[in-house]
Order: structure tokens, then sequence, then C-alpha cells
């Protein structure tokens, strides 16, 4: 732990490589995408019309929104495609033992 606003997400063993999860954190809410032993946190909200992008699916360009199809890179997170166009907040994540810690109080973008 490296601070009061870095919180417990989930377990790493929670996570399927891939495959994303929803998880509030306080009001947030996060979607985290596992790959491999790397851990992506972003607002679990599509920048185009606020639905979860924890229901869309990680395609070779990032997170495709499951309703219009824009896609958000993991790391930017700005979208690579409309009819999205502003970035979403991409969340600082520490991985610790099993531990998966995310701060929403600072972004990396
Ligand atoms: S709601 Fe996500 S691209 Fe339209």
């Amino acid at each position: 732990m490296t601070g009061a606003a870095v919180t417990r997400a989930c377990a790493l063993s929670d996570l399927v490589d891939g495959e994303p999860l929803g998880v509030d954190i306080g009001d947030v809410p996060v979607v985290l995408v596992r790959q491999g032993e790397q851990v992506h946190a972003l607002r679990n909200w599509c920048s185009h019309a606020a639905v979860a992008l924890s229901e869309g699916e990680l395609t070779r360009r990032g997170l495709e929104c499951w309703l219009h199809g824009s896609c958000f890179d993991l790391r930017t997170g700005l979208p690579s495609s409309p009819p999205a166009t502003d970035p979403i907040p991409v969340y600082p994540v520490t991985v610790d033992g099993d531990d998966v810690h995310v701060d929403v109080t600072s972004t990396l973008n």
C-alpha cells in the first residue's frame, strides 16, 4: 500500500487475461484489464454515451465499446475510432502479491 488514496480493487487471480472486469472503487466505476502480469485500470464509462466498457471486449486496438464499437487504448485512454472522440481516464495500478490496487484520485493521462 502506497497511500490512503490507493484502494484494493480485487485479487489478481480474479482477473482472467484479456477479459474486462468492472469494479466500483467508492463511487468511481473502473474497468480492469489484465494482460499477463500487467493490469490496466480505466474509467468504466464510454466517453461517447456513458455505457459500461466492461461489457465490451479486448481487441488488438484496445477495449472495444459494445454499443458503437469505439476502441480505447489501455495506456492513453484515447479512442482509436469514432464515434467516441474524447479519452477516458486511465488510473495508476499497483500489484502487490495477489492484490490489485488502484488510485482513482489521479490519472496517467
Ligand atoms: S457508447 Fe461507446 S461508442 Fe457509442
